[in-house]
């Protein structure tokens, strides 16, 4: 049977995420290769009392539709909680609940994007970024993400050269590298972007999980009518719940909520509830606070292990955050050969070649170091230390 599938599905890069996710879950595999959160860092009992009190206070309200935009109250909570971390006038008319920070990617392409048109990524950039904008069939055009930031000449050539509808980028603690622009590098793309139509979509996934608990100053703050910001739940209370928002100027949103109203209506009221009985009943500051320093106090032990374990060549990325960091194999090593033959040795790690939109990564892995704790990361860093000394 032929199926005539629609062209834009041919634009889509192949993922391995289904082989890796069957190859992580085999028993006795150390998987680096993901991307969760600690299960161990969920509040399963906060959420369970925080959903009998909806079912047995607000049932009948909580399982009905509601509007696209959604829960009056969580909109309120995400908008004080950027005034309050970040000294941004956020107010809840400027955010828009999603499922999950994901639909945004989906939406904000929608919205802005007609085949052909240019928008501008980081190199190396999100995986899951570059499969929903794909669908879209846009030009990527991509600016080199160094230590401490986008490489600014390349940015500024990139804007003047192909003026993209949007320029996506991750500032705080990058997936895939980890890295966190500077003060300078968030001033400097501001800077370059004013005056012109680029929007600037920051995806602020990590912006709560620095080691050191400070909040960097956003984009946004120094591009107020072309930044918009996507944020989420699922990295500091349960990724299950799809709960996510995007912040956004006004107009922007207006055509962002058509576009949700017409995906989904609006994103799963019940939880969205939930999540905020949750919110006004606990203290997320603190839990944040104890999830960040678990995570740094893994990303230090992954660091080590690979200064101590790896044979020369070997370079990695050190994250001053987030869950995620990039190492750089030997010359001549490939990803692709650290991938088959570490399952081989019980240890999954992430090739980069997924997140380079015009090719590259074929010598970068990714690594997480948050979904697994310290002993499994000493006993994996170990096993890869022996994949990669074999085929150096
Ligand atoms: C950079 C980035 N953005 C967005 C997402 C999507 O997350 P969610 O849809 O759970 O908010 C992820 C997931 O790992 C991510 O790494």
């Amino acid at each position: 049977m032929v199926y005539r599938f629609s062209g834009r599905m041919g634009r889509v890069p192949e993922s391995f995420l289904d082989e890796l996710f069957r190859v992580s879950a085999v028993p006795g595999v150390i998987s680096f290769a993901g991307g969760l959160p600690g299960s161990a860092y969920i509040d399963v009992e906060g959420l369970r009392d925080a959903a009998r009190t909806v079912f047995s206070e607000d049932g009948r309200t909580a399982l009905q539709y509601t509007t696209t935009d959604g829960y009056l109250p969580l909109r309120e909570f995400i908008a004080d909680r950027y005034r309050r971390r970040l000294g941004l006038p956020a107010t809840p008319e400027e955010i828009q609940i999603v499922n999950g920070s994901q639909q945004c990617l989906d939406l904000v392409a929608k919205i802005f994007l007609d085949p052909g048109d240019a928008v501008g990524m980081e190199r190396p950039g999100y995986l899951g970024a570059i499969e929903a904008f794909s669908l879209y069939e846009p030009v990527f055009c991509a600016v080199p993400l160094v230590e401490d930031g986008p490489d600014l000449d390349a940015f500024a050539a990139l804007v003047r050269e192909y003026a993209p509808k949007f320029f996506y980028g991750i500032p705080n603690s990058q997936n895939p590298s980890g890295r966190t622009y500077s003060q300078e590098k968030r001033r400097g793309v501001a800077e370059i972007l004013e005056g012109t139509e680029t929007v600037f979509y920051e995806d602020d996934a990590f912006g709560e999980l620095f080691f050191d608990g400070k909040p960097r100053p956003p984009v946004k703050r120094y591009l107020p009518d072309l930044g918009i910001m996507s944020g989420s739940f699922s990295k500091i209370v349960a990724p299950g719940m799809r709960i996510g928002w995007l912040y956004a100027p006004e107009p922007i949103l207006r055509e962002f909520n058509v576009a949700k109203q017409a995906a989904d209506l609006h994103s799963n009221f019940l939880c969205q509830v939930i999540l905020h009985r949750y919110l006004a009943t606990h203290d997320l500051d603190a839990h944040v606070a104890r999830v960040s320093a678990v995570y740094g106090r893994q990303c230090r032990l992954m660091c080590d292990l690979l200064d101590d374990l790896m044979p020369p060549g070997v370079t990695h990325t050190v994250p001053e955050g987030g869950m995620f960091m990039t190492a750089a194999l030997p010359d001549g090593v490939s990803s692709m050969d650290v991938f088959r033959e570490g399952v081989r040795e019980g240890v999954a790690v992430l090739p980069g070649v997924p997140f380079y939109v015009n090719g590259g990564g074929e010598d970068t892995i990714r690594l997480n170091f948050s979904a697994v704790g310290e002993e499994e990361i000493t006993e994996g860093m170990h096993r890869l230390a022996r994949v990669v000394r074999r085929l150096a």
